[in-house]
Order: structure tokens, then C-alpha cells, then sequence
């Protein structure tokens, strides 16, 4: 057994829909992990009788948290992450499509993998629901890299058969193939999933998104992931190549995408009925404020969002979201709730980054907080990581106050381990 003296903070519920409290915070707690689960969390005091002769690791000072939920990021696009100029889609075009062009290559995809899933840990993301590029082979890699380090890791190659450089683009038959084999090598292999992923409804032809529900409805246990509504000139594009459909979610929902293990990233320009639809379809939505701010796509409505009861997570969408840490992600969102006149609640923000992600991806029972049971993925965060927290926080006046610093002034220096199913993965 291992055993941690630390403070520890995780959500138990989610605090929009909770009377009371919603989080349990150990000032003086103890972390026991056994087989990389966890074992008990609670205060010191009650379980060091539970200890036997296990030695304590004493982190005394230091905050444990679960480990962050990233429900939406771009695996091939590392290399473009902050490059000027540009709305969505003359981005795709000027950056994005190039970059991903390069996936092709094997070599590249897989040091770029290496790269990705570090960059992750390093961040304290120990779960993601992540595009790959149109190439299988760049999928693969992915998933090999995330295998070895034992990472909650769902993935997809990206399916889009049109409105695309050629190089770039795929075939109905030939996409069906590829994620046949993906599927069948990888999802659910050790603690990697699949997720089919319609890049979205621009760059797949009905035939596409047809064979993408079929595949879907085949394999149940397979994740969807696509983009919904994340900027006026794709809507307006979107409405044109899809006469027939009511809206955009009606795209989805008519070749059978919109489901359980639905994630649709951004929403920023939907409306109040089509977040019903979403709520009562049980899909999720991935709240992507770094992303939005950057492209200039909009302010996400996240209490619309709640308010029909939509599954949410946050993502940081790299390479249009402009940082890999989920801290610095919350911050920034709290900065979209401030300009729409709704502010943010700290224990909130933590709850998307944690069991709210774990229920967005459907997971609630195996990751997201620390209850006994569940897969010891977690952190060791430093809160005095850099000198301005290390001022900032001992004057804070409340947990809350601390934790909404923590999201603000935040990001990878303050993650100072990092734990994927018990084992140390990252220490800065
Ligand atoms: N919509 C379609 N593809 C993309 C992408 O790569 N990034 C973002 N932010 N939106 C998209
Ligand atoms: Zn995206």
C-alpha cells in the first residue's frame, strides 16, 4: 500500500445541482492507494489507524486533487498551437491542414505522440478524449504512447471526406476499414477507448456521417466526438450543405451521433432547444474557453448550458486553445463568464475539470474523484510553485478563495506529480 499526508480537495457531486456541499476537503488528509486504486481518502486523524506498517509519504503543505479530464484536444496540432491570425475556418485552411498533413509520416506522428501524452502529464491531464489526424497509423501511435504510460486515453482518426486539401481527406469505405481495425486493436486495451469522430459536418458527406452511425450503432461501447456550432461563417456554411436538417445539431442527429457517449465541443452559438435535445439524449458538451477566446468564435453559455441539465466538461481544444493546462483553462473561463455577466464558481470550475469530465465521457465510476474504489489517478499540486503563489495564497481567506487563485494564477509549474493508476508518471 502507499500512503500520502497531504491536504486533499475533490468533488463528490456537482455543485450546481447540489444542496450543501458538494466537495470534500481534508486539511490534514491521508491518501491510501493499493493496485492502483484508491484504497481510503479521508482526514489523518481518522484513518493513520488504517496504516498498519505502511510508511507515509508526509506532503504536508502540498494539495492532492484528482487528476484533470481534458474532454477535447487535437493531438496533430501541437506544432500550430498560437498561430496569428484568422477565424476558424481560414485557420483549418492556413495552419491546421497543413500540419496535420503531416501525420502521414510515421516518424513524425510518432514523436509527436511522445511529446503530446508528456505534455499532458506534465499538465496534470491524466484522462482525454482526443482527435487524431485523417491517418490511422498517427491514431496508432497515439495510443501507444498513451498504453504505455497506462492513461485513460480515448481517441479517434479524424473522418472527413470532403472540404479538405487532398492528401488530407479519406473515403467512406476507406475510413470504415480503418476504424474496424482501430477498434478492434485498441479499444479497451488497457485503458484506452475509441471514439468515432466526424470531424465535423463541413468535412463529411452524408454517406460519411451515415457510416459513422453505423459504426457507432455496431459497437456500443464506443465513444462519438465532433464539433458543433463553434462559429457563424461554419454554421452559415453548415445550413447550406445540409438543406434538409432543422439546425446544426439536427445534422448529427439524423445519421444517429447524438447518444450517451456523445461529445460535442464548443456550443457557443447554440440554442436553448437544441441544449434540451442534447440533455435529454444524455450527450456532453466540452466547454472550450481558451479555444473560443482565441479564434474568436464567442462566449459559451454555460449557464444555459446547466440550466437544461447538459452533461459538461471543459476542454482545451490545442491547437486552437492556446494552453495544455487545465488550471489556466478554468481561469480563462471564468473570464468568459465575466463577459457574460455569470461568474464562474471555483468549486464548479474543479468539478468540469474533474468528475464533471468524468461523467461528460461517461467514466464517473473509475476516475474523477478520489472515493475509495475508484483508478488512483492524481496529483500533487505545489501552491507555492512560483513567487507571486507563494505570496498570494497564505493571505487567502477561504478554501474557495484559494482554489479560484489556484485556477487564475495557475498552470503546469504548480503540478508538481503526477500519479496515472497509482505510479508516478511526471515530477517536476
Ligand atoms: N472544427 C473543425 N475542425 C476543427 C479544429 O481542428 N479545431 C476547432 N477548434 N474547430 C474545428
Ligand atoms: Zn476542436
Amino acid at each position: 500500500m502507499q500512503a500520502y499526508r497531504a491536504s486533499i480537495l475533490h468533488l463528490e457531486a456537482d455543485p450546481s445541482t447540489t444542496d450543501g456541499e458538494a466537495h470534500a476537503f481534508h486539511e490534514d488528509g491521508l491518501l491510501l492507494v493499493a493496485e492502483g486504486r484508491v484504497v481510503a481518502c479521508g482526514d489523518y486523524a481518522k484513518l493513520a489507524d488504517e496504516l498498519g506498517d505502511t510508511p507515509v509519504e508526509d506532503l504536508t503543505g502540498k494539495l492532492i486533487v484528482p487528476g484533470f479530464v481534458d474532454t477535447h484536444i487535437h493531438f496533430p496540432q501541437v506544432d500550430i498551437i498560437a498561430a496569428h491570425g484568422e477565424q476558424l475556418l481560414d485557420w483549418l485552411e492556413r495552419h491546421t491542414f497543413p500540419a496535420e498533413a503531416a501525420f502521414a509520416d510515421q516518424g513524425h506522428a510518432e514523436a509527436a505522440a511522445e511529446f503530446f501524452v508528456e505534455e499532458l502529464l506534465r499538465n496534470g491531464t491524466t484522462s482525454a478524449l482526443v482527435f487524431g489526424s485523417v491517418h490511422k497509423a498517427s491514431v496508432e501511435a497515439l495510443f501507444a504512447a498513451a498504453l504505455k504510460r497506462d492513461m485513460r486515453l480515448i481517441a479517434g482518426k479524424s473522418l472527413m471526406d470532403r472540404n479538405a486539401p487532398p492528401g488530407l481527406t479519406d473515403t467512406v469505405e476507406g475510413s470504415r476499414a480503418d476504424m474496424q481495425s482501430l477498434i478492434a486493436d485498441w479499444h479497451g486495451k488497457g485503458r484506452l477507448g475509441y471514439a468515432v469522430t466526424p470531424r465535423f459536418a463541413i468535412s463529411c458527406s452524408d454517406e460519411q456521417l451515415a457510416m459513422a452511425g453505423e459504426v457507432l450503432a455496431e459497437h456500443p461501447t464506443v465513444w462519438m466526438q465532433t464539433h458543433l456550432s463553434e462559429n457563424i461563417r461554419e454554421i452559415v456554411d453548415t445550413a447550406k450543405l445540409f438543406p434538409d436538417a432543422k439546425d446544426y445539431l439536427d445534422v448529427y442527429e439524423r445519421f444517429g451521433l447524438v447518444g450517451k457517449r456523445s461529445v460535442f465541443a464548443h456550443c457557443v452559438h447554440l440554442q436553448g432547444d437544441a441544449f434540451q435535445r442534447l440533455a435529454q439524449a444524455g450527450a456532453s458538451v466540452a466547454f472550450c474557453p481558451t479555444s473560443n477566446l482565441f479564434l474568436g468564435s464567442g462566449l459559451f453559455p454555460l449557464e444555459t448550458a446547466c440550466a437544461h441539465g447538459v452533461k459538461m466538461g471543459i476542454g482545451t481544444d490545442v491547437g486552437a486553445g492556446t494552453t495544455f493546462s487545465i488550471l489556466h483553462t478554468l481561469g480563462e473561463a471564468y473570464k468568459v463568464g465575466q463577459l457574460r455577466g455569470e461568474a464562474l464558481d471555483p468549486f464548479y470550475a474543479l468539478y468540469l475539470a474533474t468528475l464533471g469530465g468524468a461523467r461528460a465521457l461517461g467514466l464517473e465510476d473509475e476516475i474523477g474523484s478520489l472515493e475509495a474504489d475508484k483508478i488512483a489517478d492524481f496529483l500533487v499540486l505545489d501552491l507555492a510553485a512560483t513567487p507571486l503563489l507563494a505570496r498570494r495564497m497564505p493571505a487567502a481567506r477561504s478554501l474557495e478563495d484559494r482554489l479560484f487563485a489556484l485556477t487564475v494564477l495557475g498552470d503546469d509549474r504548480v503540478v508538481e506529480r503526477t500519479y496515472v493508476a497509482g505510479v508516478e508518471r511526471h515530477r517536476r
